[in-house]
């Protein structure tokens, strides 16, 4: 692989001005060096191990689905650069988040859980298996049980009752954004069911991924220009769509397609191979500027959530290049570029390394946290997938986690939460957020959860 040629930004302590993280790309040394700060910053932000606290979860105003993807992002760490340093408090707050039916659904969250905060814990799941986490000790299942359950839940949930088909955002009707149906939700099916055929060989799981694909495309939620827009409305038969655009819709869509063109020959691997190109092409056009991310309400302000999204299409175009080999000459530079820009907004806090968010001004813009953290070590760590081992579950046979292929399908726990009655206060919150919706004030910027 070509590395990067060095863009060293780091000044000297002691010669007053400020420090930042060294960041030396031109090799794994120096690229796992930048990595391994930038890491420190992120768990930094993470209290759930200390006394007294909560395993897998953040503080606020981080929501829940946040903390899974970061443990997603801490499993990729340790599967880029080999330090263990947080595999253990990785593992506990995983482990703490599984719920009841192991299937990512714990009770304490519910008002907070829809299919898209699920299905990033499943993800995290679904990575660790990839990558061959160290597995969960036994009682608990594997890590790709766990996968199952989440696909197996969510599988239950396919509605065809409206608009032909899709998942909905939410899963319980006493949430807001009950009415939404959300392309990342879809998204994070279509990913884990590509993934999981690709794991287990089960063309059950390509199926359904087929299906989730045509839904979406079929709405026009990924229209002819390949652009991914935020989802539709059931309220009026999904007739409208919110047409923001997110780093993450793109990448969840072209790592899902880049795992069925794997899996697949013939005329459906050409399919597939036309769905990466053209994803990847208009990637490229709506969210880099001269090779260097950014997501598109950098120009305005961004939300909690949002800060986090390009952490996410970070990781799916580094594992993209793995699956669909023909994309790594494209993707190889914007990685490369984008993570040198992106160190060089880490000068922020209190160690003088924290990262911001614009990672195209080349500075810190004074915003940080938990999700702009993330993002930085996700680039940044993506210079190392060439040399990297290919996940397990792309070289036939190598794959040896623990898997159920009923896990997740008898959840009697969600059962007695959606036949809980719901209340006023609960309604009223709906209808105010459908309210919103039609009148257009929240519905792109509904990402994730609202409640509470
Ligand atoms: C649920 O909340 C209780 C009370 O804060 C806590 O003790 C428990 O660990 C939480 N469980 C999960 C899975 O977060
Ligand atoms: C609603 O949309 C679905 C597909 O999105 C279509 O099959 C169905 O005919 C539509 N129903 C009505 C009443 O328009
Ligand atoms: C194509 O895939 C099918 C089913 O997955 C398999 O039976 C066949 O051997 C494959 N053909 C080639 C040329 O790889
Ligand atoms: C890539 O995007 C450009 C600009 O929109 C467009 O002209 C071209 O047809 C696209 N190529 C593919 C393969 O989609
Ligand atoms: C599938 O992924 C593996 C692992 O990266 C790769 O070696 C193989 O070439 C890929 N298959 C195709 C058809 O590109
Ligand atoms: C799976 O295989 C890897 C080596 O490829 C090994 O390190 C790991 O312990 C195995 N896991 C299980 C659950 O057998
Ligand atoms: C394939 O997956 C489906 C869906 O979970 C399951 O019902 C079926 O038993 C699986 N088949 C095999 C051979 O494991």
């Amino acid at each position: 692989m070509r590395f990067l040629q060095s863009a060293a930004v780091c000044v000297l302590a002691g010669q007053g001005a400020s420090a930042a993280v060294t960041a030396d790309l031109s090799n794994p040394a120096g690229i796992k060096a930048a990595a391994k700060q930038v890491a420190k910053d992120l768990m930094s932000y993470y209290t759930g191990n200390n006394p007294g606290d909560v395993a897998g979860n953040l503080p606020a105003p981080y929501y829940w689905w946040e903390a899974g993807a970061m443990f997603g992002t801490m499993v990729n760490y340790w599967y880029y650069t080999g330090d263990t340093t947080y595999n253990e408090i990785t593992t506990a707050a995983i482990l703490h988040q599984t719920g009841l039916e192991w299937d990512f659904m714990p009770t304490n969250q519910t008002k907070t859980l829809g299919n898209d905060d699920q299905g990033f814990w499943g993800l995290t799941a679904m990575t660790a298996a990839e990558v061959n986490f160290p597995e969960l000790k036994k009682p608990a299942p594997g890590w790709l049980a766990l996968a199952q359950g989440v696909f197996n839940t969510q599988a239950e949930r396919w509605d065809l009752q409206n608009c032909g088909g899709g998942l909905r955002w939410q899963i319980f009707p006493f949430n807001n954004g009950y009415s939404y149906k959300n392309t990342i939700s879809n998204g994070c099916f279509f990913n884990i069911g590509a993934r999981l055929a690709l794991y287990t060989g089960n063309t059950t799981y390509a199926s359904w991924a087929e299906k989730t694909w045509d839904w979406v495309q079929n709405e026009g939620l990924i229209d002819e220009k390949w652009n991914v827009f935020d989802g539709t409305n059931i309220g009026d038969n999904c007739t409208a769509k919110d047409h923001n655009q997110w780093t993450y819709n793109a990448g969840i869509y072209l790592l899902g397609a880049a795992t069925m063109y794997n899996q697949t020959n013939g005329t459906a691997q050409a399919k597939w191979e036309e769905r990466v190109n053209g994803l990847l092409n208009q990637t490229v056009n709506t969210f880099f500027v001269d090779g260097v991310m950014k997501e598109l309400c950098e120009g305005g302000q961004c939300n909690v959530d949002q800060r986090s999204f390009k952490a996410y299409l970070s990781r799916w175009l580094a594992a993209t290049t793995r699956l669909a080999p023909f994309t790594a000459a494209t993707i190889t530079p914007l990685i490369a570029k984008s993570s040198a820009a992106a160190l060089k907004t880490c000068t922020a806090g209190g160690g003088n390394t924290q990262c911001g968010l614009k990672w195209t001004t080349g500075s810190n813009d004074g915003s940080f946290g938990v999700g702009e953290q993330m993002a930085v070590l996700e680039i940044t760590q993506s210079n190392l997938v060439a040399q990297t081992p290919d996940w397990v579950s792309a070289v036939k046979g190598t794959g040896n986690s623990t898997g159920n292929v009923d896990a997740g399908s008898n959840s009697a726990t969600a059962d007695s939460i959606i036949n809980k009655p719901i209340t006023t206060k609960d309604r009223v919150g709906a209808a105010f957020f459908t309210a919103l919706v039609l009148i257009g004030v929240v519905g792109g910027s509904a990402t994730m959860m609202i409640s509470e």
